[in-house]
């Protein structure tokens, strides 16, 4: 069997480590496009050298753009490379605009798509990875469920016949690396300038852009980060530089320390390291779930709903509306003593994965 994967973009490097990992040592081959969505060297090459990945074996070098014009390039790039390709499968991951015009490009050319994270739904329609969600599941042959929650969502649509429970491939790899922390494999460094690891921390991203792209809310975010009584680690993703930059907003305020992204040994250091995480990554919810620390949520609604039991993630929509008492509390809140379940699988979802496309090939 031959599978071509593609990726561009931070999470889907992750996502990609333990599936690269299975087919290495499976008998398959596996090619790896990378369309070059996201080309800083914090979110990408760092990410092939310490999760160990293949380098790409053609790399689109798309780079930034509007959606269409980032989607549109991309699915042109596409198009030469499946059809000398002509892989029994085309595996796309998650819900970025790599993943829609991957999808759109094999399923114009009649070869079959499996989506990798299939049926995570926000239900917020003005979320652009919504919008690539949705279309990407319904162009599939094969979706790729990381929970029970998501295999409901695709039923609700008509997609159980193609839907298949797999676990998540982030649970592989955050526990293989998480342990490697542990046996001090990875440096614990790379934390901002003003933050100790020895001393009581809070992690922080934010990068969506309905929390950067609006400058009102933007400042209103930071500021809100800036009253917390900890010293707050906010890793910086070069969107929410390039806004705070355009909108005048200084990100180093109050509590607020500024660093660089982190590669993903030192992010999973990092949130062991800390007493709670504040994001809007889909990613570090689960991470901080995972790695039992409290999590804050700088949105209406998650799409890893399991996160939110037993108190270990909270929504906050909007800081300013629990009034500063009310937000430090929520921000600060120590770890819960309720139990967590596995709601993402056992670790081994990678593994599944390529058996479920081997069984399926053509
Ligand atoms: C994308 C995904 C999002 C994912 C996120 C992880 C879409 C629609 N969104 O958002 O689902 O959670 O990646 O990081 O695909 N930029 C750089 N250097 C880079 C990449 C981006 O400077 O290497 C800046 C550019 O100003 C660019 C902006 O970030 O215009 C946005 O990048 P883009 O790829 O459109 O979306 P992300 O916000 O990274």
């Amino acid at each position: 069997m031959k599978v071509v994967s593609i990726v561009g973009a931070r999470p889907q490097l992750v996502k990609l480590a333990p599936i690269a990992a299975a087919f290495a040592n499976s008998g398959h081959e596996h090619f790896i496009v990378h369309t070059g969505q996201h080309y800083d060297a914090d979110l990408s090459d760092v990410f092939f050298s310490g999760l160990g990945i293949p380098d790409p074996d053609v790399h689109l070098g798309i780079g930034s753009g509007s959606h269409g014009v980032q989607t549109g390039n991309t699915l042109a790039a596409l198009d030469p490379v499946l059809d000398r390709e002509r892989p029994d499968w085309v595996l796309v991951y998650g819900d970025t605009n790599s993943t829609l015009a991957g999808a759109l490009s094999a399923v114009k050319q009649h070869l079959p798509v499996a989506h990798l994270e299939a049926g995570l739904r926000s239900f917020n329609r003005r979320m652009p990875e919504e919008h690539n969600r949705i279309l990407t599941d319904h162009a599939a042959d094969l979706l790729l469920a990381p929970t029970a929650e998501a295999m409901r969502h695709l039923a609700g649509e008509g997609l159980a016949a193609r839907s298949v429970l797999v676990g998540d491939v982030m649970v592989d790899v955050c526990l293989r690396v998480r342990d490697a922390v542990l046996r001090g494999e990875h440096q614990v460094g790379g934390l901002p300038d003003g933050i100790s690891p020895d001393e009581p921390y809070l992690l922080a991203t934010l990068h969506r852009a309905e929390n950067t792209d609006d400058p009102q809310r933007l400042a209103g975010l930071v500021e809100a980060l800036a009253a917390l009584p900890v010293p707050v680690a906010l890793l910086a993703h070069p969107r929410l530089v390039a806004r705070a930059k355009e909108q005048g907003l200084k990100l180093a305020q109050g509590a607020v320390h500024v660093g660089r992204p982190l590669p993903y040994g030192g992010m999973v250091a990092a949130v062991l390291g800390s007493t709670g995480v504040v994001t809007d990554s889909g990613g570090l919810q689960k991470e901080a779930y995972l790695l039992a620390r409290p999590c804050t949520t700088l949105r209406s609604e998650t799409e890893w709903v399991e996160t939110l039991i037993g108190d270990w993630n909270r929504l906050v929509p909007d800081p300013a509306v629990l009034g500063t008492a009310g937000w430090v509390g929520t921000a600060t809140r120590p770890a819960p003593d309720t139990a967590r379940d596995t709601p993402f699988g056992d670790g081994r979802a990678a593994e599944r994965v390529v058996a479920v496309l081997a069984e399926r090939a053509a």
